[in-house]
C-alpha cells in the first residue's frame, strides 16, 4: 500500500534530502513550505533526482484554516515537521518571532493531526536540547538542560507538545530526532544547504570561504579544554541523516514501536574538532583554507557527541557515509552553486 508523507519545510537543506530519500524508498510524498528562508533551488533538485512532479504546497503551517485545509485534502499518514525558525543568535534578538513560528506552527501540526482522528507525526528536534552534558557521549535518557536560547528552548517546548499530545490524543503516534550537527550535500550535488546572508554554521562558513565569497573562517576559540582547543561536535552526513527519517516513518507506520512516544539521537557517535574538520576538509579537497583563531562564540558549548545505538537497536540506522566523503560533498555543492549563478 502506498503512504503519503507530508515533509512540512520540504524545501528548505535537511527537508530536501529527506523528501529525495522518502520518494526513493516508494513513499508518496508531499512538500509544503513557506519559502520564508530558501527558494525553489532545493524543490527543484528533488524533483530532478527522483525524476518525480512532486507535490507542492506554498503555505504557512502557522495558518490553521490552511493546515486543516491540507489535511483535509490529502491523506497523510505521517508528517515530518521541519518548518521552523533556526538561527540561534537571531532567536536571543526576537524571541517572539521564535517562539510564534516555531511554536504556533507545530501546534497546528498536531491539531490538524488529532482532528483528523490521528497521525504519526516526527519532530526534528536538536542536540541542543543536552546543553553541555556532565557526561558524553549523551544517550537519550542524559537529561535535558534549561535552552540558552529561545531556539533551543522551543525545540524543548515542541518536544513536550509532542509527547503531552500522543498521550492524551488517541492515534497519535510520535517520535522526536534529535540531530546532532548536518553537514554536506547529496552526492548529485543537485540539493544542498543554502544559507542566506552570512553563514552562521560551520560548514557552509568553510565552503563560502573557499569558494572566495567570504575573506576569512574565523575559528571561535581555541582555548576550550579539548585536545587541540577547540569545540567537539557530531558532524552527521545529510544523506545518512535523510535515512534515518525513512528508518523512523517505517517504525511509526509499522507495529515496533515499544511506546508511542519516542526519542532517538542521531549521530556518529564520533567527536570531531573545528580544527579537524577545517584540516580535513583542506586535505579532502586538495585546497588552503584562510582561516584565523578569533574569540570564543557566546553561547558555544565545548563538546557534544552521540551515543547513537538505540537507533541502530531499534530502527537498524547507522551513519554509513564517511567524514571526508561528506566533506568533498560539501564542497561539490558550493562549487555546483557557483557554476549555476
Ligand atoms: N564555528 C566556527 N566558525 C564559524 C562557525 C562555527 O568556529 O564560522 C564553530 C562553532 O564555534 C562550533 C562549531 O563550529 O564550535 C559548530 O558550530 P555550528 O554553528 O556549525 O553548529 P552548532 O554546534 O553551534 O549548532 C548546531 C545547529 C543548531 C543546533 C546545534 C545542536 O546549528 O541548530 O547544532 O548542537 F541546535
Amino acid at each position: 500500500m502506498k503512504r503519503t508523507v507530508l515533509v512540512s519545510g520540504g524545501a528548505g537543506y535537511i527537508g530536501s534530502h529527506v523528501s529525495v530519500e522518502l520518494s526513493q524508498a516508494g513513499y508518496d510524498v508531499i512538500i509544503a513550505d513557506d519559502m520564508s528562508n530558501c527558494d525553489d533551488t532545493n524543490y527543484k533538485g528533488v524533483c530532478r533526482i527522483t525524476g518525480k512532479e512532486i507535490p507542492f504546497y506554498r503555505m504557512d503551517f502557522c495558518d490553521m484554516d490552511a493546515v486543516s485545509r491540507l489535511f483535509a485534502s490529502e491523506k497523510i499518514d505521517a508528517v515530518i515537521h521541519f518548518a521552523a525558525f533556526k538561527a540561534v543568535g537571531e532567536s536571543v534578538a526576537e524571541p517572539l518571532k521564535y517562539y510564534r513560528n516555531n511554536l504556533c506552527s507545530f501546534m497546528n501540526i498536531l491539531q490538524a493531526s488529532r482532528d483528523a482522528g490521528g497521525c504519526n507525526v516526527l519532530f526534528s528536534s536538536s542536540a541542543t536540547v543536552y546543553g553541555q552534558a556532565s557526561r558524553l557521549p549523551v544517550t537519550e535518557e542524559s537529561p535535558r538542560l534549561p535552552a540558552t536560547s529561545p531556539y533551543g528552548n522551543t525545540k524543548q517546548i515542541c518536544e513536550d507538545m509532542l509527547r503531552d499530545s500522543v498521550a492524551a490524543y488517541k492515534g497519535i503516534k510520535g517520535i522526536s530526532l534529535r540531530y546532532f550537527n548536518p553537514i554536506g550535500a547529496h552526492p548529485s550535488a543537485l540539493i544542498g544547504e543554502l544559507p542566506r546572508g552570512v553563514p552562521n554554521n560551520l560548514v557552509p562558513y568553510i565552503t563560502q570561504t573557499a569558494i572566495g565569497k567570504r575573506e576569512v573562517l574565523s575559528i571561535f576559540g581555541n582555548d576550550y579544554p579539548t585536545p587541540d582547543g577547540t569545540c567537539l561536535r557530531d558532524y552527521i552526513d545529510i544523506v545518512d541523516l535523510a535515512k534515518a527519517h525513512v528508518c523512523t516513518v517505517s517504525r511509526m507506520l509499522g507495529s515496533g514501536m515499544e511506546d508511542d512516544y519516542e526519542i532517538f539521537n542521531i549521530g556518529t557517535g564520533r567527536p570531531v574538532s573545528v580544527l579537524e574538520l577545517v584540516k580535513g576538509f583542506e586535505r579532502v579537497n586538495g585546497l588552503k583554507l584562510n582561516y584565523r583563531f578569533a574569540p570564543r562564540r557566546p553561547g558555544d558549548v565545548t563538546a557534544i557527541w552521540a551515543d547513537p545505538s538505540k537507533a541502530e537497536r531499534a530502527m537498524g540506522w547507522k551513519a554509513e557515509r564517511s567524514l571526508d566523503e561528506t566533506l568533498a560533498s560539501a564542497w561539490a555543492w558550493e562549487k555546483h552553486l557557483a557554476a549555476n549563478k
